[in-house]
């Protein structure tokens, strides 16, 4: 039995869909037992658990938790929800696999361990595909032309809010678990060292746009193990209302319906490339997808499937760190492509602001 929480959600009812049938039964949650109830009937056909519960009522969680092999959260805002369903899951012996997660869980969940379970957070597309698709293309690229000097990563897009994703932009930026502009240099992070690039054009981007310098905790642990001399990272964004309306917006549906205005007539798509160089050339992988929360999904599906399978060791992990990057590319089919070429040329964004330090 698998449980996914806020399984009728966005990224839930994809990531359920995926799951069921081919892996385990499912066991489907939410505050709302009648849309459970609705989901199981209808996309599901019948073949599935409706549970009605909230992940703030400790008794009901354990309940949802009892009996199940693996436990996927997709309820959100994780910045809300925290460590809450992991520890549930634990006690009540099962594994857990969260869409979302990373620093909002990481440190409570690593003080007090998995009490031998495993765990597998930021199993989505941001954070998760964007720490796990670098280390493929340094591997690729170690492998025929040396080590990787140089990381560029692009990712954004033009996509709805839901509501957990809306909460969970808001928390995470007062929270400031990344940092606005920083980037990565002689193997350390460097603060205020890149800025905003307004109205470019960018490859595989369908239109102009602006790419917003921002160094996540992913990032750096990426560019840590890669032992990266330099690293920039940018948030792009098709239309400057959501960025604008970021840090006055009151709540998550004001968030969600600027979003929704954005779209509105425009076809939406979301895009990740990187691009990492060595001493003789520069590759690129561009992944591709007109559904962001079905991408997240395929990757919450992926995990899910690879710790029932016991592929992933006991303890607590970072999607990137621990999942078959070459396996979890052959899992997107049908979702997002994906293209690794040389034929790009090196993208460069960066015109230096200034640095930390003494004159
Ligand atoms: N890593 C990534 O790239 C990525 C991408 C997209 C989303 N995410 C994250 O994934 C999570 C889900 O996002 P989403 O887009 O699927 O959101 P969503 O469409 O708003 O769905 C959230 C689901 O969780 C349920 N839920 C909310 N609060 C709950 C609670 N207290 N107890 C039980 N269930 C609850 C909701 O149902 P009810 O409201 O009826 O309870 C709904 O089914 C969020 O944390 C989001 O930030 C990650």
């Amino acid at each position: 039995m698998i449980g996914v929480l806020g399984g009728y959600g966005a990224v839930g009812a994809a990531a359920t869909l995926l799951l069921a049938g081919r892996a385990a039964r499912v066991r489907v949650g939410g505050r709302d037992g009648a849309a459970a109830r609705r989901f199981v009937a209808g996309a599901l056909g019948g073949e599935g658990e409706a549970w009605q519960v909230d992940a703030f009522d400790p008794d009901a969680l354990a309940r949802f938790c009892r009996g199940c092999q693996v436990v996927v959260n997709c309820a959100g805002p994780s910045y809300l929800l925290r460590d809450r369903v992991a520890r549930a899951a634990f006690e009540e012996g099962a594994d857990y696999v969260d869409a979302a997660g990373d620093a909002a869980s990481f440190a409570g969940l690593a003080a007090t361990g998995t009490g031998g379970r495993t765990a597998v957070i930021s199993a989505g597309m941001l954070p998760g595909l964007t720490g796990l698709l670098p280390r493929h293309l340094a591997a690729l690229s170690s492998a025929h032309s040396g080590p990787a000097v140089r990381l560029d990563v692009y990712t954004g897009g033009l996509d709805r809010l839901t509501p957990a994703a809306a909460g969970d932009f808001l928390l995470a930026g007062a929270e400031e678990r990344g940092a606005a502009l920083a980037g990565w240099r002689d193997g350390g992070k460097v603060a205020r060292a890149l800025t905003p690039a307004h109205d470019v054009e960018l490859p595989y981007f369908p239109g102009p746009v602006t790419a917003y310098p921002y160094l996540s905790a992913e990032a750096e642990r990426v560019a840590a193990d890669l032992g990266l001399a330099e690293a920039r990272w940018y948030n792009v964004i098709a239309g400057d209302r959501v960025l604008a309306t970021a840090s006055t917006a009151t709540s998550a549906a004001d968030l969600a319906r600027v979003a929704e205005l954005e779209l509105a007539g425009r076809t939406p798509y979301y895009v990740l490339l990187f691009q990492l160089s060595g001493p003789h050339n520069t590759s690129t992988l561009v992944v591709r997808t007109a559904d962001s929360y079905a991408l997240t999904a395929a990757v919450t599906a992926h995990a899910a499937r690879a710790v029932l399978a016991g592929e992933v060791p006991d303890g607590l992990h970072h999607a990137d760190a621990v999942l078959d990057p070459a396996r979890m590319l052959a899992d997107l089919e049908g979702v997002a492509t994906a293209e690794i070429t040389d034929a790009v040329a090196p993208i460069d964004l960066a015109a230096p602001a200034f640095e930390e330090g003494a004159l």
